[in-house]
């Protein structure tokens, strides 16, 4: 596990899209689990600007994300497949017939389940994994529960969920309450992971998923059985872990 410090979000999102953009050179073709949430945001602005400059191709990658709610239509703006196009996918040279999300609007469960885990490997495996976490430790949208879920499925999403999203509605009620996630295995099964977190109110629950019980109570703590792991963090985001670990180095 690698820890890669940032002074600030900026120089965060920096170290995160470093890891990013050196992959797609080594690997154009390679396949990019995504993220949406705020803190992958300056991430996709780095690397959109390093598009712009001509330093990095899309154009032959293939991307596959984490999550979509269920019964959200791809044009709905709080929908993940308009957020990926409004915060990267409209700026960049990837064809999006290469990028992949659940389908929201299927709302068989099961088939669509077994449709995205087919897709992911018929593409090979994800060869880097983006992450964000939750306040609660949820990745992708696997929340706490009594066991690790292996494939995609549907979950219902916790309070706490509903209510740090509600954020991007107009009220709370209109926030879904199923949403399709990539499993846990598919998740831990990619080639190299980067998880990002910022600010104060991931402190507690980083150091928590990285040095606490391996549960599935606390999602993002499976994290601990994966070798190639690579945290991108803030001072904010990093101060437990910091204050509570002092031999761990940071790049
Ligand atoms: P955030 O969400 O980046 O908006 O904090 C992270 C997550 O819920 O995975």
């Amino acid at each position: 596990m690698r820890f890669l410090l940032g002074k600030n979000y900026e120089q965060m999102s920096r170290k995160a899209a470093n890891l990013i953009s050196a992959q797609v050179i080594l690997k154009p073709d390679s396949v990019i689990g995504l993220a949406t949430g705020s803190t992958p945001l300056g991430l996709y602005e780095t690397l959109i600007s390093w598009y712009m400059k001509g330093d990095i191709s899309f154009s032959k990658c293939r991307t596959v994300n984490l999550d979509e709610y269920v019964g959200l239509d791809p044009k709905n703006e709080q929908s993940y497949a308009y957020f990926m196009n409004k915060n990267l996918f409209k700026f960049i040279d990837i064809k999006p017939e290469n990028t992949h999300l659940p389908n929201g609007l299927n709302l068989d469960n099961d088939a669509e389940c077994k449709r995205y885990d087919e897709l992911i490997k018929s593409l090979g495996g994800v060869d880097i994994q983006l992450l964000g976490i939750g306040n609660n430790g949820h990745i992708g949208f696997n929340e706490p529960s009594d066991e690790f879920k292996a494939g995609t499925n549907c979950v219902k999403l916790t309070e706490s969920t509903i209510k740090a999203n509600s954020r991007f509605f107009e009220s709370i009620d209109d926030v879904p309450k199923f949403a399709y996630t990539m499993g846990i295995r598919s998740i831990i099964q990619a080639k190299y992971i980067v998880l990002v977190a910022s600010g104060k109110n991931k402190a507690k629950i980083l150091e928590e998923a990285l040095f606490g019980p391996v549960t599935p109570q606390n999602p993002a703590s499976i994290l601990q059985m994966v070798e190639n792991l690579a945290v991108c963090g803030d001072e904010e985001a990093f101060s437990v872990i910091k204050e509570k670990h002092k031999d761990i180095i940071f790049e």
